[in-house]
């Protein structure tokens, strides 16, 4: 029995502005996994037509979702930081998978059924399609690992069916042209070509809520801009929305039983906690029995740190658009090289000449 070398991918949309709720759920968790595996963090601008066909500035989003993992940390010489759309064999890999996976599958994805609503049959192909690219993603790469959101857990959920359909399908194939592994899969040695792929959900990073409405995620969709920090703010509008979030008239808990019911206080109490990389408990230990006067001051301060070098950061990438151009061209290339081994290996297996 053997393993795939641990490899981590990702991905994110360029949609739209990134939150501190993405910072804290996902790309700050994308720069601590670098440290001990190799990590692709990919802009999927194929994925970003699905929901909707024409943007307006689609160029000047994805440049800025690329210059926010890199403000934040992420290394592009070491790892690989790229847009999906310049490494054609994902849209490739896709294909094959879209022949792998059945309709059923698709049609139950609860954000597909979101998305669609009762309109399902005009939406577009490719977002039902949506998780079959998603999959071809991360196994174009044959990665192992894929920091998400909880939203996302169905998908990658999918991605495995997909990989296990693919690996029974063409075990023959597999097999006779020298290709594959054995790996366990629940109890059952397979031999599998793609590698059944592993979550990493969760962790430090808390879930961020509206600043606005704490049962509310946080969200680039929001129509008040007031109710998210964006990571393009500067520290004046950072301030003003920690100043304006709505809190409840009582002080802080010294426990966190205390935080029950009251979801504005808790959402303040985790932002603070996640910026500082403390436990809620820690934080109401330094600030419990204090009002909301007291600690927003706190806050704002934290956030300013944590975040104002991140802003700075990315408004230098972002003026400088042959410097980022040049970043993701090179991630793409390399990421093209990784893709292509894959795929002259997957043609081989479906049994395309070559
Ligand atoms: N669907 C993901 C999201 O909306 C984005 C995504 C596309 C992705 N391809 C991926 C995430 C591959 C992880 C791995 O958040």
């Amino acid at each position: 029995m053997s393993e795939f070398k641990k490899l981590v991918f990702s991905g994110v949309q360029p949609t739209g502005n990134l939150h501190l709720g993405n910072y804290l759920g996902a790309i700050r968790k994308f720069v601590a996994l670098q440290e001990d595996s190799d990590c692709i963090y990919c802009v999927v601008d194929l994925h970003a037509i699905t929901a909707q066909l024409v943007h307006e500035d689609l160029r000047a989003q994805t440049r800025s979702i690329a210059a926010a993992f890199i403000a934040a940390g992420i290394d592009p010489v070491k790892h690989i930081v790229f847009n999906q759309s310049a490494v054609p064999q994902h849209a490739e890999l896709a294909w094959v998978f879209n022949c792998v996976a059945r309709i059923g599958w698709m049609e139950r994805m609860t954000q597909f059924k979101d998305k669609s609503g009762k309109n399902a049959e005009q939406v577009s192909l490719g977002l039902l399609a949506y998780p079959s690219l998603m999959a071809a993603d991360i196994l174009v790469y044959r990665a192992t690992h894929v920091p998400v959101g909880d939203d996302q857990k169905q998908h990658l959920e999918l991605a495995r069916d997909i990989a296990q359909k693919f690996n029974i399908d063409f075990g023959g194939q597999i097999k006779s042209a020298g290709l594959g592994l054995d790996i366990v899969v629940g109890e059952e040695p397979v031999h599998a070509y793609f590698p059944m792929v592993e979550p990493l959900i969760g962790g430090p990073a808390p879930r961020v809520m509206s600043l606005k409405d704490g049962s509310k995620k946080m969200s680039k969709s929001d129509p008040s801009d007031l109710s998210r920090i964006n990571l393009m703010d500067d520290v004046d509008a950072i301030s003003k929305k920690i100043r304006k979030a709505k809190t409840d008239p009582d002080a802080l808990p010294r426990e966190t039983e205390g935080l029950k019911g009251r979801p504005e206080a808790e959402n303040l109490v985790g932002i603070f906690a996640a910026l500082a990389d403390k436990s809620k408990a820690e934080v109401l230990q330094e600030f419990g029995g204090q009002q909301f006067s007291a600690f927003k001051p706190a806050l704002i301060d934290l956030a300013v740190n944590v975040l104002a070098p991140i802003n700075l950061e990315m408004r230098r990438l972002l003026d400088d658009t042959n410097h980022i151009d040049a970043i993701l061209r090179d991630g793409s290339e390399r990421a093209g090289v990784i893709a292509e081994k894959t795929m002259n290996e997957v043609r081989d297996i479906v049994g395309f000449l070559r």
